[in-house]
């Protein structure tokens, strides 16, 4: 459609990311790492937090203007409470056609063994789930805080008896930490009908050491992957796709690739973030966001909001995964990133 707010590179805002917590129960090394994420780090405050009356009107505005796609993200979204109340009054967003929005959430799995059901009640349609290994002892260790996978599998167990599919699993691989266990968790996931979705290690944030040496390319993942069952490209299932997909030439389903790195999706990026504390980014790696809960708090009403994201909107000019090639130092502790477990991943 031609209707729809277009940025300076006639991208069109779609997808809105929204960070409900900036805590979560895990502290995977790559995203919170314990030295900086201790005992003593501060949590924003309760009343920091945007409520869910004010993440609805953002998103009800967002639908006004085009959105068609919702993403609840944290931290661990799922450890906001009453997250099913925020759930209800989303699923009940109509765009100006009257059609419902896709409505999604990704989670570390440790809580949907509880929150299953309710939040499919609740109207939420699918979750996205992250599962970086499928050894115990390594799966704790990047989790870092002794979860046990076996009770991921349980929340996997529990999103598909909901009916919270079609399951899309992530695992982002890193060199030297998972790279031997591709293979694997392509084969787990084969024949299950859930996608599993392999991610290139990113620079975001700057607490996690990133180098361009821990990146494993998608390239690499698909040839291991396609030497033992061989892989055939399926066409993007909409344009400005993270993802791109394969199928098993065999009929085992699906997996896809996040080359957020070494193929670079910036041209078609129709995504904004909402932060925690009620911040609009147009970039995963922004350095600076638009303040909308003072705008909400200051009294601004739905058409001043929908001004304020327009402006924004057709402002944003953002690329960093197509530049990063280009920049002398990348992951450069100089460039302020904002870390993922604020801004959502
Ligand atoms: P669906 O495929 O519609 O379910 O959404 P999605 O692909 O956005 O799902 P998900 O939230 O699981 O995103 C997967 C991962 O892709 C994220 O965790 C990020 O690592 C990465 N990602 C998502 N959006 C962007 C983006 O705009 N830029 C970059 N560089 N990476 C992104
Ligand atoms: N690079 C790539 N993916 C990351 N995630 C968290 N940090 C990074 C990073 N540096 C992933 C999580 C989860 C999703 C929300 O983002 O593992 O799957
Ligand atoms: Fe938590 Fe997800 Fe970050 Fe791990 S990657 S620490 S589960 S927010
Ligand atoms: Fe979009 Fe920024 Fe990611 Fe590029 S780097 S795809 S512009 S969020």
């Amino acid at each position: 459609p031609s209707t729809g707010l277009l940025d300076a590179r006639q991208r069109q805002l779609q997808d809105l990311r929204i960070s409900v917590t900036d805590r979560c129960n895990f502290r995977c090394v790559y995203c919170m790492p314990k030295e900086l994420f201790g005992r003593d780090y501060q949590f924003l405050e309760r009343s920091e937090l945007l409520t869910f009356e004010e993440i609805e009107r953002i998103a009800r505005v967002s639908v006004g203007l085009g959105v068609r796609k919702l993403r609840l993200t944290g931290g661990e979204p799922l450890l906001r409470r009453g997250i099913e109340d925020l759930v209800s009054k989303l699923a009940a967003l109509r765009t100006p056609d009257g059609e419902r929005v896709d409505l999604a959430l990704t989670t570390n799995g440790s809580a949907l063994p509880v929150k299953a059901q309710a939040l499919r009640e609740a109207g939420l349609q699918r979750v996205t789930i992250s599962v970086d290994s499928l050894k115990e002892d390594r799966f704790q260790a990047i989790n870092d805080v002794r979860f046990p996978l076996a009770r991921v599998f349980d929340g996997i167990a529990a999103a598909e008896a909901a009916g919270l599919g079609p399951i899309k699993i992530n695992a982002v691989i890193k060199r030297g930490v998972n790279d031997d266990e591709v293979l694997a968790l392509a084969e787990h996931f084969r024949g299950t009908g859930h996608t599993l979705r392999f991610i290139e290690y990113m620079d975001v944030g700057t607490s996690n050491g990133w180098e361009m040496a821990d990146v494993v390319p998608s390239a690499e993942i698909l040839s291991t992957i396609n030497a033992a069952h061989p892989l055939e490209p399926l066409t993007p299932s909409h344009p400005g796709e993270t993802a791109k997909r394969w199928r098993y030439v065999d009929g085992g389903g699906e997996i896809g690739v996040i080359s957020s790195v070494t193929g670079a999706f910036c041209g078609t990026c129709t995504r904004a973030r909402i932060s925690v504390e009620g911040k609009l980014f147009t970039c995963l790696f922004a350095t600076e966001g638009t303040d909308l809960r003072a705008l909400l708090r200051g009294g601004a009403d739905d058409e001043a909001l929908a001004a304020a994201l327009t402006g924004i909107w057709n402002a944003r000019d953002d690329r960093y995964s197509e530049l990063r090639a280009r920049l002398s130092i990348p992951g450069s502790p100089a460039r302020q990133r904002i870390e993922m477990s604020y801004i959502g991943g």
